[in-house]
């Protein structure tokens, strides 16, 4: 992408992020609103907003022949962060509500020849693979863009196996006393965030840990803060945790 295409879409993606009203009855069509003008340059923009995706996939283990689904996978950029450790699923599913940026993934499939990924168009809180069970399931900041993100957590806990693993990578904010070997934010972060990211529909919320804690087995689980495109001094706190359904 040259220079001035690059400084394009950044433009345009700012003006959906900034100023662009969000329209629809249901959900569904509240995200095709959303994302229908910025899927043409939704990796470029995110790759400076979405920080830790690259450490969680670099982090996951790959259960050999397994069955992985990725709970508002957008336009699939996950698939490309396994490298060549993508071959050794028996199957994935990358499954979106919107459909703007599945067609971006579903041209990123066909692209690239994997015929044992699928995109799909769907609700993270109901998607129903032809599977029983899965071995891994992935959110990578989608959960506090599901409105009801307790059943996307709960749906994610059903599907998995016994010994299945949940990664997640996302914003949020903690509680005012969190757990002790949790990080504590201060007021003005616990404060801003939730009401900056709200007007694009994105709800960090100071429960999504402590409840993901509370169910399933932790591995490992990271606190850090990330930059904002063009606003470089201010950090958003995320987390990268990866847990496990407990045998
Ligand atoms: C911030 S984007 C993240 C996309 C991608 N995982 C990434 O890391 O770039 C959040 C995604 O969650 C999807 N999403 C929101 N609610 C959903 C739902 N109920 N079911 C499926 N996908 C949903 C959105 O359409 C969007 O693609």
């Amino acid at each position: 992408m040259s220079n001035l295409s690059a400084r394009l879409n950044d433009f345009k993606t700012l003006w959906h992020l900034l100023i662009s009203r969000i329209d629809g009855q249901t959900h569904a069509e509240r995200l095709n609103s959303f994302y229908e003008g910025q899927a043409a340059g939704y990796d470029q923009f995110r790759k400076r907003l979405l920080h830790g995706r690259c450490e969680l996939f670099e982090s996951l283990p790959v259960p050999e022949n397994g069955v992985w689904v990725d709970l508002g996978a957008g336009t699939g950029e996950n698939a490309e962060l396994w490298g060549n450790r993508l071959q050794q699923f028996q199957r994935a599913y990358l499954v979106d509500l919107c459909q703007p940026l599945l067609d971006v993934c579903s041209q990123r499939i066909s692209e690239r020849g994997w015929s044992h990924i699928k995109a799909v168009c769907d609700d993270a809180t109901t998607f129903a693979p032809p599977e029983s069970h899965v071995d891994l399931i992935t959110f990578s900041y989608s959960l506090t863009m599901i409105p009801d993100w307790f059943q996307a957590a709960n749906h994610a806990w059903d599907l998995l196996r016994p010994g299945g693993i949940l990664g997640i990578v996302d914003f949020y904010v903690a509680r005012k006393y969190p757990q002790a070997d949790l990080r504590a934010h201060a007021w003005i972060q616990r404060n801003l965030w939730p009401v900056w990211f709200a007007g694009d529909n994105v709800f960090l919320n100071p429960d999504h840990l402590p409840y993901l804690l509370d169910r399933f087995q932790v591995i490992s689980l990271a606190e850090n803060q990330g930059s904002l495109p063009f606003l470089p001094l201010l950090k958003v706190p995320y987390y990268i945790l990866i847990a496990q359904k407990p045998v």
